[in-house]
């Protein structure tokens, strides 16, 4: 398949792994990556710099394709290190950076000088439109379904998208509820180009995430993902579990007046203990709806080949046969 994503990043088919804190490392990014997608590794769930050197190297022993790295720009007190991130992903010969949660402007230049391509997540079409406006080559519309930070507007893929295609110039691809071959075919529809899933690589051999966490979304049906955080306008959907009851409580009893402090235990630091020891109530971990659409953990090769397919004869059987009649 050929589209204006595969072509923008010399991938052979449409389909990106989007960042995910404590699960996007090198053995992933270079599991989906080695199946002709693009593999993306999480900037800064590597505490510095040089640690994400160290893992783009590792990366690069993986795989010979193109693979990027996710940088998140979060409001906060004590800053990470960006210029240093974007140091290590320039000397390390990344040449594509997915971006996400702040307006990325500051850093394009430096990119760009670099031949760096910048896909930015957004999750509606004002700021998929001021993505474009400040030079970014493409962007992912993230839409209400997704796992994650789906923003504040909640307006779901269905009509994020077409809004999209009908304002956008640069090519983006659709994020949040994108699972197997019907999805891609939809996003295309839609007007995307391509797809970009987050949960769905979760539930994969290579993850390199405890077993339990892909039995957990295994088991999850659409309807148990929780949001969290709305009142401090940092909306994240998760997984249902006890922390996540507790916090949902404490939203509920405190209202206008819940700080982040309130719900620290629930989410501060959470990831390694979930992500790595299997932890599953340690606290609120991302997960979109679509784990209603998981029901097994193939390798990344057998999902994107059976995406690839699935679509393949949709395309060619169902909806050609449709005209035919
Ligand atoms: C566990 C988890 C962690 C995530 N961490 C990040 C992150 O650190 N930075 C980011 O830009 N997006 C992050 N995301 C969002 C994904 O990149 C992607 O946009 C989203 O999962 C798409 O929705 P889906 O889960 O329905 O496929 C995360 C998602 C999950 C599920």
């Amino acid at each position: 398949m050929k589209t204006r994503i595969t072509e923008l990043f010399g991938i052979e088919h449409p389909i990106i792994q989007g960042g995910m804190h404590y699960v996007g490392f090198a053995e992933l990014a270079a599991a989906v990556s080695n199946a002709g997608g693009l593999g993306i590794i999480t900037g800064l769930t590597q505490r510095t710099p040089e640690l994400l050197a160290k893992e783009i190297a590792r990366c690069r022993e993986l795989t010979d394709q193109k693979f990027g790295v996710n940088l998140t720009f979060l409001p906060s007190v004590t800053p990470p290190d960006y210029p240093g991130y974007v140091r290590a992903i320039i000397e390390g010969g990344v040449k594509i950076v997915e971006t996400a949660g702040n307006n990325p402007q500051k850093w394009l230049p430096a990119l760009r000088e670099h031949g760096i391509k910048v896909i930015h997540k957004c999750t509606s079409v004002r700021h998929a439109l001021k993505a474009e406006s400040i030079g970014c080559d493409a962007v992912s519309v993230d839409g209400f379904e997704c796992g994650g930070h789906p923003g504040e507007d909640d307006i779901p893929n269905m009509i994020l998208l077409p809004r999209a295609a009908e304002e956008l110039k640069i090519p983006f691809v659709a994020s949040g509820g994108m699972a197997d071959g019907r999805s891609l075919v939809a996003a295309l529809a839609l007007g995307a180009d391509g797809m970009n899933m987050g949960t769905r690589f979760i539930a994969t051999k290579e993850a390199p995430v405890h077993d339990k966490v892909k039995a957990a979304i295994v088991a999850a049906s659409e309807l148990d993902t929780r949001l969290i955080m709305r009142p401090l306008r940092n909306t994240e959907r998760v997984l249902s579990n006890d922390a996540v009851q507790r916090l949902i409580d404490k939203e509920r009893t405190l209202g206008e007046n819940l700080k982040f402090e309130d719900i620290l235990p629930e989410v501060a630091g959470v990831y390694p203990a979930i992500m790595q020891r299997g932890e599953m109530d340690a606290g609120a971990w991302s997960c979109g709806m679509v784990a209603g659409l998981i029901h097994d953990v193939p390798t990344c090769k057998e999902l994107i080949d059976r995406i690839m397919a699935q679509a393949d004869e949709l395309i060619q059987g169902r909806l050609a046969r449709m005209l035919k009649q």
